[in-house]
């Protein structure tokens, strides 16, 4: 089976967040299904560096009126659709945001752009190449499935996988005209909303099927709280509607093979992971004893609940723990972890921006990784925390409670235990979850276990990516 995964950002050429990894890992796992993913990316100017010059160039006829080519190329085992449109993409800045961080005002056309070629590619733009079905992610990708559906050549299946429903592509209906869309598009069932353009609310009306991250989450984003809006059109389609939990590329997230830490090391080795949390230390300017190295790598976020962590600082450096923060994003949160290291010197240590490598060094290094947000789709940092042994302390929702076995007394006596959840997700919450970590981790022997356990379970990709070839399958099959 042929798939055209539709992705504004594919780890290892442009990465923000978890969107990233999956749309990089999910590709090479698919393979051992039977099934060829071809991933289309915008060419952005670090995407364009990284290929090089590749000669299989396809010209697209002009998407929205600029010229644009789709570069054919492989690149570490992924075959990847380069667009290449530098009136969209060629620009200096992030994928979504300029140099001062604010969104490119044209953002509606940048990923317009982007799912058309999709759609176009859908519909044969590339000789000998036709996919079989087209897999979009996020509000970035979400219009591939409507101009599949506008288009008047015969549709093909399309999934929409939803990674975050906060972000839903909302602009002025003033955009319709550029969009090449027929005018019914701006309709309840295309894609208008409140009397604006939603993108990902018309790709959820037009996919196929719907998926998102994790069980949890599927249930969740039924309800106002967590539906963001969109909970009325989920339920519309809850027939078509799927939870299936991200894995992690099990190679790259390795340690007993990962370049970027201090030393390798696996579950029947842990002793090594010393040298790491040495390294974790003198990284982050804390003090060598053996209070608990708790870190944090996240988007500095409301999401993330980054101000229950700023809550929480004083708990842990009063129980005599430490804390390792690697994150950027809301100024505000940003200044006030910032205060707390400066307030705790030698025990809350901050860097502040996006370091790859320092992620694996923190997770190889610290005893525990915390994530209180407020919700989750999937999240993969706790993911990768259980193949290193470093224990998440999560907030129970979403793919955190579905990844995670809390270390309640029956799941230790089972000796299933991988973690602690807390909830309810606020300040008394995550100060609650801390005590129980400081409680654990005096007890040695339970801590190695609980990280054993952790390092015991499968979070390869799969068994989720058999239930995406199962339902890739079950869709191309029925048709539309
Ligand atoms: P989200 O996509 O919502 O940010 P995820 O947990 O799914 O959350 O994915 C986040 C990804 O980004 C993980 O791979 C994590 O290691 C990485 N990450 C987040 N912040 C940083 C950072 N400051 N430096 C390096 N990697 C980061
Ligand atoms: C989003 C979500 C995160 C998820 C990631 C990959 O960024 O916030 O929970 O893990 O997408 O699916």
């Amino acid at each position: 089976m042929k798939v055209l995964s539709v992705a504004s950002e594919v780890f290892p050429l442009v990465k923000t967040g978890g969107l990233a990894d999956v749309a990089g890992a999910l590709p090479l796992a698919l393979g051992a299904f039977g099934i060829e993913t071809r991933t289309l990316l915008p060419g952005y100017p670090s995407v364009m560096k990284a290929i090089g010059k590749p000669a299989k160039r396809i010209k697209l006829p002009g998407l929205l009126g600029e010229p644009a080519t789709l570069l054919d190329v492989e690149h570490q085992g992924l075959k990847l659709l380069v667009l290449d449109a530098p009136a969209f993409f060629d620009r200096s800045g992030g994928p979504y945001v300029d140099a001062t961080g604010k969104d490119y005002p044209d953002n509606w056309r940048r990923f317009a752009a982007l799912a058309l070629a999709g759609s176009e590619i859908a519909h044969g733009a590339i000789a000998g190449w036709v996919p079989d079905l087209v897999h979009a992610h996020d509000w970035q990708g979400a219009m591939a499935p409507v101009y599949m559906r506008y288009d008047t050549r015969p549709e093909r299946p399309s999934v929409l996988t939803i990674h975050n429903i906060a972000f839903q592509g909302q602009f002025a209906s003033t955009i319709m005209p550029g969009l090449n869309l027929p005018p019914h598009a701006f309709s309840m069932e295309g894609i208008e909303y409140y009397g604006d353009v939603s993108y990902l609310k018309g790709g959820l009306q037009a996919a196929t099927a719907i998926t998102t991250v994790s069980p949890s989450y599927a249930e969740e984003i039924l309800t106002p709280e967590f539906g963001m809006g969109l909970e009325g059109v989920i339920a519309a389609r809850i027939d078509d509607l799927h939870g299936i939990v991200n894995g992690v590329d099990a190679d790259i997230w390795d340690p007993q093979t990962d370049p970027m830490i201090a030393a390798p090391y696996g579950a029947a080795t842990l002793k090594k992971r010393r040298k790491n949390r040495e390294e974790v230390a003198k990284y982050f300017n804390l003090d060598h004893d053996d209070g608990p190295i708790f870190c944090v790598v996240s988007r500095l976020t409301w999401q993330k609940g980054m101000d229950l962590l700023v809550d929480a600082v004083d708990e842990i450096v009063q129980h005599g723990g430490k804390l390792a923060i690697l994150g950027s994003g809301d100024l505000a949160l940003e200044g006030a972890l910032l205060a707390a290291a400066s307030r705790h010197r030698g025990r809350v240590g901050m860097s502040i921006g996006y370091n790859e490598p320092l992620s694996h060094l923190m997770q190889a290094g610290s005893d525990a990784i915390l994530i209180p947000s407020r919700f989750e789709p999937c999240g993969l940092t706790q993911l990768y925390a259980l193949r290193y042994g470093c224990l998440p302390v999560v907030a129970r929702t979403g793919g955190l409670n579905d990844t995670i076995i809390d270390a309640n007394p029956a799941a230790l006596a089972a000796r299933v235990a991988t973690g602690i959840q807390f909830s309810p997700v606020n300040s008394g919450g995550l100060r609650q979850a801390l005590r129980r970590a400081f409680r654990l981790f005096d007890d040695r022997k339970l801590w190695t276990q609980l990280q054993k356990q952790g390092m015991k379970s499968d979070v390869s990709w799969s068994g989720s990516a058999a239930r995406y070839a199962a339902l890739y399958s079950s869709l191309v099959q029925k048709g539309i």
